[in-house]
């Protein structure tokens, strides 16, 4: 179980890995917390398409040589008036190629448990020639307040625990189908 500790009065999410099956026991789970990484709001001087996805701000190399380490992603976003905070879609503009061919699956909590923030962002992910993946986990209002406000756990909503299973068996599916085809295909040929 990978935990993030917010302040007190924030909500704590969790990503938990709910399979006990041994051929699940190879998944690493690491949280980026976007606090960590400050990202300024895009100022490059050249879009990424035309330097290849190389950008000049320190902090946005590393942050590609970071996304670069994985096979997949799960973003947990709010919604902020129907889409996702600024700073996601951000730190999303700030690689290229590290997202390149890579499954993301969705966690959204809000009043409709962020969908239009999440539709917005598979949008983004086709872009940036990610593959993204159709079963989300939607904590809705009556969760989000649940857990906020009454003491609750996501664990006390069977819907969320199921459609965290879902998620997670789609996610490692396209993620084992999709690594070895990065190996065996260069990035840049053919140019898709
Ligand atoms: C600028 C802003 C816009 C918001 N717009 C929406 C919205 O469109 N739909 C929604 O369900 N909640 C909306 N909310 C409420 C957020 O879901 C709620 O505040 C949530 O706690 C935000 O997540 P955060 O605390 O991780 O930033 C909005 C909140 C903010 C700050």
């Amino acid at each position: 179980m990978t935990s993030v500790m917010l302040d007190e009065d924030v909500m704590r999410i969790a990503l938990i890995v709910g399979s006990t099956r041994p051929n699940r026991s190879d998944v690493e789970l690491e949280t980026l917390d976007l606090r960590d990484w400050p990202l300024p709001f895009f100022a490059e001087p050249t879009p990424p398409v035309f330097t290849g996805g190389v950008f000049t701000h320190p902090l946005a190399q590393r942050w590609g040589q970071k996304i670069a380490e994985f096979d997949g992603f799960i973003i947990c976003t709010a919604e902020y008036n129907h889409g996702p905070p600024a700073v996601l879609k951000n730190a999303l503009d700030y690689a290229m190629k590290e997202w390149k061919h890579k499954p993301v699956s969705y966690v959204g909590y809000g009043g409709v448990g962020a969908a239009r923030a999440i539709e917005h962002l598979r949008l983004t992910a086709i872009e940036l020639r990610m593959a993204p993946l159709s079963l989300a986990v939607n904590i809705g209002f009556e969760a989000f307040l649940g857990v906020l406000s009454q003491g609750k756990s996501l664990d006390d909503y069977p819907y969320l625990i199921d459609a965290r299973t879902l998620m997670f068996n789609q996610l490692v599916w396209w993620a084992r189908a999709l690594a070895p085809a990065r190996a065996a295909h260069t990035l840049s040929t053919p140019p898709i």
